[in-house]
């Protein structure tokens, strides 16, 4: 577990940072390895972290937010959003999603701690400076632990058995983690009277019959185990808002894609193909092609949880883009990044999988001001360049 020096004052120079403390001890000089990638007067606060025999300065800087797709220009727009020095803490923050949402808040300026088992989570996906705590939301005492040590004022209940094979396959393994390891999470976060923003889904939670593009309130009806216990969980939330007073939200995701996925969860789909075009292999399609999904950006995903920690209200909110696209549809978009002739080889398709899918997305864009920003084109071309590229864990920031 990381000690924590913080700093009253500081002078900062390129390769150097000179430390001194409020009670007028002596000064320290810390040589660093890089260069800190903000301007100077964008600091704010730095503090030095002694993890073992290593040592890290973390540097909270008030800089507009991540811009997505990698290497799109500045937004202006974006600049909106604002350091609000918040205590933060990602369960599954290691993972695919929870490392790009850790990578928005550190540049929004918040002070982020994460806690993944790496059960499937990667420590070479985050930001160095970030503490990172390896433990799993289904060991109640260690997880309470990490959370009365680090007191944040925000849990990103991320952590989760994500794929919904296995949860059909074992039911109980996965509500042992998807439901009692939330609970966990809200037993720890209502110790340390924390708020909780829980990562449900929208593409495993709705039923068959559910119109389409769907709203939240349609009942839902999962088809699968994984999001039954996604429902249930969520059901846990609203619980303790009631019983408790407290503002959880949950936010209902849709087909999330982008830069760092592992191929195995709901919509590795994109990475798979894109891995395939990149080696000149044929993707392989379950079914005709013409089943639909609701693909996200990883990037508007971060923005999402972002828009929902600064308001504050309790609620559940879907986060897609409203538009479905076909799977014949997302291999004409990669035929298109990736510069090849791609021939599909179509497979019979798999039992209860859902023919259409797609959330209507109106009330974050009322209630969060949030709608997402990049179309299926630019984020399929920002995952086929990620893959060109070796797929590095920290890339597409
Ligand atoms: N990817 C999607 O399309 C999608 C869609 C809807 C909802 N979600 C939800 O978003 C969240 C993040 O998903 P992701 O795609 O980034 O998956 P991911 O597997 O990359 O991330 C999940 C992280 O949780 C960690 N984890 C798993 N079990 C744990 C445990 N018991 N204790 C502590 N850590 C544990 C894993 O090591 C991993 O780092 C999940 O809750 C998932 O259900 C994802």
């Amino acid at each position: 577990m990381p000690v924590r020096f913080r700093y009253g004052s500081f002078t900062l120079e390129e390769k150097r940072v000179r430390l001194a403390t409020a009670q007028g001890c002596p000064p320290l000089w810390v040589r660093l390895d890089r260069k800190i990638p903000y301007p100077v007067d964008q600091v704010r606060s730095i503090t030095l972290l002694a993890e073992g025999a290593r040592l890290f300065i973390k540097v909270t800087a008030e800089v507009p937010v991540a811009t997505y797709p990698p290497g799109a220009e500045p937004d202006p727009d974006r600049t909106a959003l604002r350091s609000s020095n918040m205590r933060i803490l990602v369960t599954g923050g290691a993972g695919f999603i929870g490392s790009h949402l850790t990578d928005a808040f550190v540049a929004g300026g918040d002070e982020v701690t994460v806690l993944d088992d790496l059960s499937r989570g990667r420590p070479g996906r985050l930001d160095p400076s970030i503490a990172l705590h390896k433990v799993s939301i289904t060991d109640a005492p260690a997880l309470r632990a990490v959370v009365e040590s680090v007191r944040p004022e925000l849990i990103c209940h991320l952590a989760a058995q994500i794929d919904v094979r296995v949860s059909v396959d074992a039911p109980a393994d996965d509500a042992v983690v998807n439901v009692v390891g939330t609970v966990n999470v809200l037993e720890a976060a209502r110790a340390v009277g924390a708020r909780v923003l829980f990562a449900s889904t929208g593409g495993a939670i709705y039923g068959v019959d559910a119109p389409v593009p769907t709203s939240e309130d349609v009942l839902p009806g999962p088809e699968a185990p994984y999001g039954t216990a996604k429902y249930c969980a969520e059901q846990y939330l609203g619980l303790y808002n009631r019983l408790y007073g407290t503002r959880h939200a949950a936010l209902r995701l849709a087909n999330v894609y982008g830069p760092r996925q592992d191929p195995a969860g709901e919509a590795g789909v994109v990475g798979i193909f894109c891995g395939r075009a990149f080696r000149g292999e044929r993707p392989t399609v379950f079914g005709d092609g013409h089943q639909t999904r609701d693909y996200v950006y990883v990037g508007d995903v971060a923005d999402a949880f972002v828009a929902a920690a600064r308001t504050d209200r309790p609620g559940v909110w879907n986060v897609g883009t409203g538009h479905e696209t076909s799977v014949r549809e997302l291999i004409d978009l990669l035929g298109h990044a990736s510069g090849r002739d791609l021939d599909p080889e179509y497979v019979p398709a798999r039992p209860g999988e859902l023919q259409r899918s797609a959330l209507a997305n109106d009330s974050a864009a009322r209630d969060l001001g949030w709608t997402p920003r990049t179309t299926v084109a630019d984020g399929l071309a920002a995952v086929y360049a990620w893959v060109a590229d070796g797929s590095p864990d920290r890339a597409g920031r």
